[in-house]
């Protein structure tokens, strides 16, 4: 395969397609826009994109009917999430990845591509069952197949692009190497995806001390209101060695100016606030009161076109069926394509036509 054109297969070219998704597990943080949902609405002027709401992903650890009862719900707020942050529907189709059956379908052939060992080396797995407080000897096979199953969520719309988090990437890593396999196999019937990672993979939480994640209970939702946000940076960790304002501050590794960095639209102010901070020129409490500020320039505009779609009953539950009723159809188109590669359909076309060319022409009686 070396020296093959990297975005085509068999010399087929593929257009650029974006695929990328999320488990409806709860609201989307300042983390997620900066390192993936960013990306997704600048592509959507680029190319065909698809975002999918990864339900089954969920099922690998949380599997309970408690859990499952809650997706509806949570599905609807993702996607309104989504809206909020600037996606448009008539740009993106988001769908719901349960209902669409042949992703099952792709990912029970995708297993038979990878190896275990393959699979278990990821940390991302490990990382994933202590999320969901498993023991290593307890992570179901569904969660080792974790992997597998987002390769078929790529792999079945043939995208080329995969904007998502850094602990993604390695997910990403694994598709290409199922599609270069299936290929090799079968035939060229995959393009070979490319992950894309925002450019603040990882943005820290307001305790300062880990990445910002749901269950540290340390984040800024999109959805949040003017008082939680004001209330969550007023007590947000800064520079611990710092007792006055006019001691010199450290910069680096200081969430409230991680945020500014990514956050604030003037570049001059950021760079003047960093200069003032490591003079010992400027108080934590004025910093902090300019991080409000920006963020509220942010997220102002996310809290207007949220009212606006609530506003619209039943608004955001037709954009999820009218995005998995299209991703339906392209679905079955892939799979048709798949099975008609690996030589399934005419092993059932075979069967069939014996049995079609019996009753159409009986054997005579002797
Ligand atoms: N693994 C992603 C997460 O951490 C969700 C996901 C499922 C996904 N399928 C995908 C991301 C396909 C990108 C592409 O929540």
């Amino acid at each position: 395969m070396e020296g093959k054109e990297k975005s085509g297969a068999g010399g087929l070219v593929f257009p650029e397609r974006v695929l990328t998704g999320d488990r409806p597990t709860g609201r989307l943080h300042l983390g997620h826009y900066v390192g993936s949902l960013k990306n997704r609405v600048a592509l959507q002027a680029q190319g065909e994109c698809t975002i999918l709401i990864a339900d089954l992903h969920m099922l690998t650890t949380r599997p309970d009917a408690a859990a499952i009862k809650e997706i509806g719900a949570n599905a609807r707020g993702l996607a309104l999430d989504y809206l909020a942050a600037g996606i448009d529907p008539k740009r993106t189709c988001i769908y719901l990845q349960s209902a669409v059956p042949e992703v099952y379908e792709l990912s029970l052939i995708f297993g038979m591509l990878v190896t275990v060992n393959r699979l278990a080396r990821l940390p991302s797995l490990k990382d994933m069952a202590r999320a969901a407080d498993i023991g290593e000897e307890s992570i179901p096979y569904g969660l080792l197949g974790y992997p597998v199953l987002q390769s078929a969520d790529i792999l079945l719309p043939r995208a080329t692009l995969v904007p998502v988090g850094k602990d993604n990437e390695a997910h990403v890593e694994v598709t290409r190497e199922i599609a270069r396999r299936f290929n090799g196999l079968y035939g060229e019937v995959f393009p070979e995806p490319r992950a894309l990672v925002g450019e603040v993979p990882t943005l820290l939480g307001t305790d300062g001390s880990a990445k910002m994640s749901k269950s540290l209970g340390n984040c800024i939702f999109l959805s949040d209101s003017s008082d939680e946000v004001r209330r969550k940076v007023r007590k947000m960790y800064t520079d611990p060695k710092r007792v006055h304002a006019d001691v010199p501050g450290t910069v680096e590794g200081n969430p409230v100016f991680q945020y500014l960095e990514a956050f604030a639209a003037d570049r001059a102010l950021v760079e003047g606030l960093a200069a003032r901070y490591r003079a010992g020129g400027v108080g934590d409490g004025e910093v902090k009161e300019r991080l409000v500020e920006v963020l509220e320039a942010f997220l102002e505009p996310m809290r207007r076109r949220r009212a606006e779609i609530e506003a619209q009953r039943g608004a955001v539950e037709s954009v999820i069926l009218e995005g998995t009723e299209r991703m339906r159809d392209i679905a079955k188109n892939t799979m048709k394509e798949v099975r008609r590669a690996m030589g399934l359909s005419s092993a059932w076309n075979s069967l069939r036509r014996a049995v079609e060319k019996a009753e159409a022409k009986p054997e005579a009686p002797r």
